[in-house]
C-alpha cells in the first residue's frame, strides 16, 4: 500500500516524504512543479536512500489522478498541492479558488471512485482570522478571513465537513499549520520563494546573505512586548513529522474527522526572529521600522494539546535549530 503525496516536491511535501520514507512508508509522489524544481526529487532520494515513484501532472486533470489510483495501490492522500502566496491571492483570486479548490474536488471525487477515503490536508492558521484571544484552540472561531488564500482553506475545510457528514467513512485529518520554518539539517532541502520573499524568515535569510539590503519591520506598534508582530514559528521537520503522527492517527481510527493545530504553542516577535537568527549564526540582519502591513494580526500561536494528546505529538526543534537550518540552506542554495 502507497501514501500519495500531492505537491510533494514543494517545501513542505519534500520534507514529509523524507520522515515518511526514513518510516519505512511507499510514495507515490505528484507535481506539477508550478513552485518547485525537479531536483528536489534527487535530493529526497539522496538524504533517504530510498525509491519512490513520481507523476509530473496537473491535480486539476482527472486523467492524471485516474491514472496514480490505477498503477498504484493508494492507501492514503496527503495533499499539499495549492498556491500559497497570500498577496499574490489578491489579485488572482480566480486562479487561487480554482487551484486550492477546484484541485481538491477533483482529487475527492477520484479517491471516492477508487474507494480510498482517507486524507490528510494542509490547511493553516489564517483560517481563524483575526482570533478573539490566543492561544488559539481547535474550538476557537473560523472564518473572517482576509484573502483569497486563507478564504480557500476555510472553503476546503468546509468541504470535507460536508463530505464527512454525508459519509462517515472517511477519514480525514485537517492540519491547520503555524508558521513552518527551517530547512533539512543536510541543507539539501528547504523553502526558495520565487523573487523577493513575502515571508519572514527567507527575507531574514537573504538579508543575512547579503542578496536584500535590510529587513523592513512591518509595524512596532502592536500590543505585544516589543510592539512587533507575534508569531507561533515551527521546524518544518517538527511539521513533517506530525503529518507522520496523523496518518498513525487515521490507520488506527478507521473512520473521523479530526482537526489538529500543529505550532509550538510559543509566540515570538520579529525582533526575537531577528536576534535568534544574528545569535545563532553570527550574522547580522540590518532592519529598519516600517508601517504595518495590511492584513497582519498581532498575535498567532496555538494551543497545541490536542495534537500531543490524541496524536502524540511535540514540536522538539528549538529557535537556534530553525534559524541555523534556514542560514544553512540559504548558504547552500
Ligand atoms: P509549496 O509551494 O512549496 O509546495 C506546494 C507544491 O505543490 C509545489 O511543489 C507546487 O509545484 C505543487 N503544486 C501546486 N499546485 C499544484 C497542482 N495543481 N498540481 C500539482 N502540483 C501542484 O508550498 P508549501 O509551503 O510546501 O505548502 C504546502 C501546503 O501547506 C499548501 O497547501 C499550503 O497552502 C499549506 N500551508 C503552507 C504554509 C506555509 O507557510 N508554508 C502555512 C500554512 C499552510
Ligand atoms: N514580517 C515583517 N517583515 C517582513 C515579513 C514579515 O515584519 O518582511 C512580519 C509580519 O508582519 C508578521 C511576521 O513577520 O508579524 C510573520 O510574517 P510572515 O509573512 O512570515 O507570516 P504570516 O504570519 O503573515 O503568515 C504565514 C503564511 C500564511 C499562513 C500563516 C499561518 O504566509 O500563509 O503564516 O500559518 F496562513
Amino acid at each position: 500500500m502507497s501514501i500519495l503525496i500531492t505537491g510533494g516536491a514543494g517545501y513542505i511535501g519534500s520534507h514529509t516524504s523524507v520522515e515518511l520514507l526514513k518510516q519505512g512508508e511507499d510514495l507515490v509522489l505528484l507535481d506539477n512543479f508550478s513552485n518547485s524544481k525537479p531536483e528536489v526529487l534527487d535530493k529526497i532520494k539522496e538524504i533517504t536512500g530510498k525509491e519512490f515513484r513520481f507523476y509530473e501532472g496537473d491535480m486539476i486533470d482527472e486523467t492524471v489522478l485516474h491514472k496514480i489510483f490505477t498503477e498504484n495501490h493508494i492507501e492514503a492522500v496527503i495533499d499539499f498541492a495549492a498556491y500559497k502566496a497570500v498577496g499574490e491571492s489578491v489579485q488572482k483570486p480566480v486562479e487561487y479558488y480554482i487551484n486550492n479548490v477546484s484541485t481538491v474536488l477533483v482529487l475527492l471525487n477520484t479517491m471516492k471512485k477508487h474507494g480510498v477515503k482517507t486524507l490528510v490536508f494542509s490547511s493553516s492558521a489564517t483560517v481563524y482570522g483575526d482570533p478573539e484571544k490566543v492561544p488559539i484552540t481547535e474550538e476557537t472561531k473560523t472564518g473572517g478571513t482576509t484573502n483569497p488564500y486563507g478564504t480557500s482553506k476555510y472553503m476546503v475545510e468546509q468541504i470535507l465537513k460536508d463530505l464527512y457528514h454525508s459519509d462517515p467513512e472517511w477519514n480525514i485529518a485537517i492540519l491547520r499549520y503555524f508558521n513552518p520554518v527551517g530547512a533539512h539539517e543536510s541543507g539539501l532541502i528547504g523553502e526558495e520563494p520565487k523573487g523577493i520573499p513575502a515571508n519572514l524568515m527567507p527575507y531574514i535569510a537573504r538579508v543575512a546573505a547579503g542578496s536584500l539590503k535590510e529587513l523592513s519591520i512591518f509595524g512596532n506598534d502592536y500590543d505585544t512586548k516589543d510592539g512587533t508582530g507575534v508569531r507561533d514559528y515551527i521546524h518544518v521537520v517538527d511539521l513533517a513529522i506530525g503529518h507522520f503522527k496523523a496518518l498513525e492517527k487515521l490507520r488506527k481510527d478507521h473512520q473521523g474527522l479530526h482537526i489538529y493545530n500543529l505550532g509550538t504553542g510559543v509566540g515570538y516577535s520579529v525582533l526575537d526572529m531577528v536576534k535568534a537568527f544574528e545569535n545563532a549564526n553570527h550574522v547580522k540582519v540590518p532592519y529598519k521600522i516600517a508601517p504595518r502591513r495590511a492584513g497582519d494580526i498581532a498575535v498567532c500561536y496555538a494551543d497545541p494539546t490536542k495534537a500531543k494528546e490524541e496524536l502524540d505529538f511535540v514540536a522538539t526543534r528549538s529557535l537556534e535549530d530553525m534559524c541555523r537550518d534556514s542560514w544553512n540552506y540559504q548558504k547552500n542554495s
